[in-house]
């Protein structure tokens, strides 16, 4: 039984998860980089758009889907072992490179299992080319060799039409906490153990703490790191500022 006054634990590790992983969890929540720049740079970090400005891209027009797999295949193979059997992945992923992601994931020995689809936000249309994004995907995924009961009354649905809170931290893509609440409160129960390799700035580390669960995440940019750091409360590393 948890005590809801305790705060969970949370344990965080600053480099690369692909050697770190695996690690003991219940539960994989994950927001991985979507696609990375010409320059092997993962996203999350600031590369040239289409305009030729520095802004956040989703690189897709200059996506590698080598240095992708290069990336994501040792770390969803690190995911799937760190799981027991039958335990559920949730990875966020981007419209243009949900295929590829998945594909990858699969291949690493997942099963997947569904897709989610979260409402309640919305930008721009990042060019004539493009349709306003109106939501944002994330797939279901489960270690294969058991199962796992999540939906006890049969009547959670696979659309999350939720409200996006905003501002929560200076990472580029920080997910609302709204959205990764929900996702705490369905996957996992309290004590169970969440894991989050591309941890960003915490966002699914402080969802977990404030629900009791406890935490371990990884994030390999320092700045993003100290991001994560603040927000769970934990001390921050020199340097302080990027
Ligand atoms: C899409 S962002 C996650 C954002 C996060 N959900 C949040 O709310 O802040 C992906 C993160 O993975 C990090 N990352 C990319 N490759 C990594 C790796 N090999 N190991 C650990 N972190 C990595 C990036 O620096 C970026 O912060």
């Amino acid at each position: 039984m948890t005590d809801p006054t305790i705060p969970a634990p949370v344990r965080f590790f600053e480099g690369d998860c692909r050697e770190f992983l695996p690690i003991d969890a219940d539960v994989v929540i994950t927001d991985p980089p979507y696609g990375v720049d010409r320059h092997g740079r993962m996203l999350g970090q600031i590369a040239s758009n289409y305009h030729g400005k520095g802004a956040h891209t989703r690189g897709y027009y200059d996506h590698d889907s080598d240095k992708f797999a290069e990336i994501l295949t040792p770390a969803f193979n690190g995911m799937l072992h760190s799981l027991p059997k039958g335990g559920s992945l949730i990875a966020f992923c981007g419209n243009r490179t949900f295929a590829e992601m998945v594909t990858i994931a699969t291949h690493a020995g997942f099963q997947m299992l569904d897709v989610l689809v979260f409402t309640g936000g919305g930008s721009f249309a990042k060019s004539r080319t493009m349709l306003m994004p109106r939501h944002e995907l994330a797939f279901f995924a489960r270690r294969p060799g058991g199962t796992r009961e999540i939906n006890p009354n049969r009547n959670i649905a696979n659309l999350f039409d939720i409200p996006k809170t905003k501002g929560e931290s200076k990472h580029p893509t920080t997910k609302p906490q709204t959205w990764m609440r929900r996702v705490v409160e369905v996957f996992s129960e309290p004590g169970e153990t969440i894991l989050d390799p591309f941890a960003g700035s915490g966002s699914t580390l402080v969802a977990a703490r404030n629900l009791g669960r406890p935490s371990i995440g990884i994030e390999h940019e320092h700045p993003y790191a100290n991001i994560a750091r603040e927000r769970l409360g934990l001390p921050l590393q020199p340097p302080f500022a990027a």
